[in-house]
């Protein structure tokens, strides 16, 4: 007899715990720059910033194979069943999140380009390729996009998380123990 899983395939639950680890460091490494404009070393803020990058591409990357995955997989129901607002609610944040996961890093991406800078890679010293030529018009509005829609993110996530402890704690269904 088929016995449908209780909770997300483990690829997907590794890429949702692994994406929370690159969001969180990429975050805790935005302040690599304020190190490095309030005199610390410049040499330890460049390769700090260069850290940020590499959680931020992590983001990125861990994305791709994701939204496959998702596509494919089949989502174990959660019990009992949440009513129809509070299924549109999670799948409206689900939305927002994965639009932020591939704009903010993507728009960091796109900023070093316009700045003229490259995108090196901490620790090994790769060097990827610029996504766009430099720009200084273009390098503002991307830097100033970057930097807001990196700070909203934190809005959905507070949300998210909020969510995920309050279908745990208080309507007590399973829905957080599907991802764990
Ligand atoms: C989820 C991933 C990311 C998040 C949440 C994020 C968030 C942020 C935030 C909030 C800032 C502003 C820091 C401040 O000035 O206080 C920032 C700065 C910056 N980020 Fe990211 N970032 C991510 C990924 C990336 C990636 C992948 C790159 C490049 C490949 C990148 C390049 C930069 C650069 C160059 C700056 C400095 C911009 C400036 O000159 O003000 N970021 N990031
Ligand atoms: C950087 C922080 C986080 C991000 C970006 C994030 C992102 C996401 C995304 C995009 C989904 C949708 C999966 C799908 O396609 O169905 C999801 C699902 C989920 N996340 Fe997170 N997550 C974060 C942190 C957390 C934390 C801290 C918890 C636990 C307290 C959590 C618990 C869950 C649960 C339980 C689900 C399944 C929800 C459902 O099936 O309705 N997440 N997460």
């Amino acid at each position: 007899m088929f016995i449908p899983s209780t909770r997300y395939p483990l690829s997907l639950r590794v890429i949702h715990w692994l994406t929370v680890i690159a969001v969180v460091a990429a975050a805790i490494l935005t302040g690599a720059e304020e190190h490095e404009d309030d005199g610390g070393s410049v040499v330890s803020g460049i390769s700090a910033m260069q850290w940020h990058y590499a959680a931020g591409l992590a983001v990125l990357l861990l994305l791709i194979p994701r939204i496959v995955l998702r596509i494919r997989a089949r989502v174990p129901p959660i019990i009992p069943t949440p009513d129809r607002f509070t299924a549109l609610t999670a799948r409206l944040v689900h939305v927002t999140l994965y639009a932020f996961l591939l704009a903010v890093p993507l728009l960091g991406w796109l900023q070093l380009g316009y700045a003229g800078e490259p995108l090196t890679l901490p620790w090994l010293g790769w060097q990827l390729p610029a996504l766009a030529q430099p720009n200084p018009q273009a390098n503002e509005l991307a830097e100033e996009l970057h930097e807001v829609l990196g700070n909203v993110l934190y809005g959905p996530i507070a949300l998210h998380v909020v969510a995920a402890l309050w279908h745990h704690a208080v309507r007590r269904d399973n829905t957080l123990k599907r991802m764990l």
